[in-house]
């Protein structure tokens, strides 16, 4: 019901494009819920708006698979695109408690380019026949909370936990080049196109001056990872 309602709402250029277009920067704590709440509905809701971008794969033909490859391909693209729905909500999370208005931008900078990756993903998911994880609204919920929640720490952490999160998605997305099946050249040049991106993201978020975050913080990080990763697998 709030994916379909979300639906309705979820065509066109990002709120943060749009405010930016409107060159409006002062928001007041009422906007930033309003649009927060905005996007969401618009990052659980399927289909997504429409991404800034085209898809790196638009061009690429489909090869032939049989159905045991395309459902292995989906489900490798449906843990991607549920972390793409966790990176919308850690960006936006730490965006809305952000001191910094540079690092604020350069945040929303990064969600947009993380929205666009969401929408190619759940493009090849249903180009494969399969649809993205049901569990889409729990992903973003639980994202958005521990990044408004580090956020509040300051941004140096808040910095920290972003580049440590990127390193976790660059190998994450490494693995998944090696594991998705050769022929599926289409599925590849997304990730590929990700994974450059997701690098950028963690160069930039140390470049700002993120803190090393301490090692139970990383184990913990890199466990919560695991449940989401085997969960989006199937669900
Ligand atoms: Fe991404
Ligand atoms: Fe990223």
């Amino acid at each position: 019901m709030l994916q379909k309602l979300a639906a309705e709402y979820t065509v066109g250029p990002s709120q943060n494009a749009i405010l930016r277009r409107m060159k409006i920067r002062h928001l007041t704590p009422l906007d930033k819920i309003l649009v927060g709440a905005n996007n969401a509905l618009r990052t659980v809701a399927t289909p997504a708006g429409r991404p800034a971008r085209v898809n790196p794969s638009e061009n690429i033909i489909d090869a032939d698979m049989d159905s045991r490859q395309k459902a292995h391909a989906a489900g490798l693209m449906r843990v991607n695109h549920a972390g793409e729905v966790a990176a919308q909500a850690l960006y936006q999370g730490h965006a809305t408690v952000a001191r910094d208005k540079d690092i604020e931008a350069q945040m929303k900078h990064a969600a947009d380019e993380e929205f666009d990756h969401l929408a190619w993903c759940e493009q090849r998911i249903k180009e494969l026949g399969y649809e993205p994880s049901r569990l889409s609204p729990l992903w973003y919920a639980g994202a958005f909370a521990i990044g408004a929640a580090s956020g509040v720490l300051g941004d140096k952490w808040s910095l920290g936990f972003i580049a440590e999160t990127e390193k976790q998605v660059c190998s994450h997305l490494d693995s998944h080049l090696e594991h998705l099946p050769v022929e599926d050249v289409k599925s590849r040049a997304i990730v590929e196109q990700m994974r450059d991106e997701e690098e950028e993201h963690g160069e930039k978020a140390i470049d700002a001056g993120a803190a090393e975050l301490p090692r139970p913080v990383i184990r913990l990080m890199r466990a919560t990872a695991k449940v989401m990763t085997k969960t989006a697998y199937w669900v």
